[in-house]
């Protein structure tokens, strides 16, 4: 048996994707979500760790739940925090990503959170500053945060993710979500599958170590968790689908198509949902079933861990 590594700390300065990372750089930081997931349920007060450190969140795409997360996170860490809306700053003027960076830079962070709508467009960013940086979503690539805390999601309701079988559905194509949960739940020993209309799987997909099915009653069967995706609508140049009643007919999860699944299936789903498309309304809200609102908590602990991770303290 593999002798279990306990890392000290996250041997990295930036969190740019999950591909490439070991599995002890993920069991550090779900290790300490977890610590903070108890931490948020027994009182959640303000601490000092990251007193008199300064975080930026830079997102130059919309976001709710990532951004209010991070920004929660750093404040229950003792941060101050400073949020850059895209449309009210000189990036609207023209200024380039690597000028950004360079100013944000000047300004001596401790750590950059950066949402992007093109892939790369955080590393390159990273690349420009002293500081860490964490992705919080490039363009289809990567959210690492996101796989994180959908993994601690699973851990918190099935102790395991090792030997899991777990189906991916929707619109894999277009999805960073899609792209960090495979590198993770693989990583962790999971059995991945992805589940689509051919128009939304990528063609090289099954080279990341996951099985295509293009039928929910195929791709579900047995399976131990369900993540859906929104269609990503804002991506896509032209008709991917035929219509949103066809997709919502084979695609859309609800009780039926759910039945395919293990008896004690979960489901995840990163938001903002598109109820009665890619999930029927009733069933995302049973909280028997649906873990998406856990996942939402699950997402301040995470970005906690991943703070105190990433922000250097003498
Ligand atoms: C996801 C994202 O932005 O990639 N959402 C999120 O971070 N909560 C998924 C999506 O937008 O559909």
């Amino acid at each position: 048996m593999k002798e279990e590594i306990k890392l000290k700390s996250y041997p990295h300065k930036h969190l740019l994707g999950i591909e490439g990372l070991l599995p002890d750089s993920i069991n550090f930081l779900l290790d300490l979500s977890q610590k903070y997931v108890i931490y948020l349920k027994d009182n959640g007060k303000k601490l000092n760790i990251l007193k008199n450190k300064t975080c930026i969140n830079l997102f130059f795409e919309n976001s709710t739940r990532t951004r209010t997360s991070f920004d929660l996170a750093g404040k229950k860490l003792g941060a101050d925090m400073l949020n850059i809306s895209v449309a009210s700053s000189s990036i609207k003027k023209g200024e380039t990503l690597i000028d950004t960076a360079m100013t944000l830079n000047a300004m001596q962070p401790d750590l950059i959170v950066v949402r992007h709508h093109d892939a790369g467009a955080v590393k390159l960013l990273s690349e420009k500053v002293n500081c860490g940086v964490i992705n919080a979503g490039d363009g289809p690539h990567e959210h690492p945060t996101q796989a994180l805390l959908d993994a601690l999601t699973i851990l918190s309701r099935k102790k395991t993710i090792s030997g899991l079988k777990i189906a991916i559905c929707g619109d894999i194509m277009h999805s960073r979500v899609a792209r960090s949960n495979i590198h993770l739940l693989n990583t962790l020993g999971a059995e991945v599958r992805v589940i689509g209309p051919a128009t939304l799987i990528p063609k090289d997909i099954e080279s990341l170590g996951v099985k295509v099915f293009y039928k929910m009653k195929d791709g579900l069967k047995d399976v131990d968790i369900i993540i859906m995706l929104r269609l990503q609508l804002e991506r896509m140049s032209g008709s991917f689908v035929p219509s949103i009643r066809e997709y919502f007919r084979f695609y859309g999860l609800n009780r039926d198509k759910l039945k395919y699944a293990q008896s004690d299936a979960l489901i995840l789903h990163p938001g903002p949902m598109n109820r009665g498309v890619e999930i029927d309304s009733e069933l995302a809200d049973d909280l028997d079933r649906s873990a998406i609102f856990e996942q939402v908590r699950m997402g301040v602990a995470v970005r906690m861990a991943c703070l105190k991770a990433l922000v250097k303290c003498n």
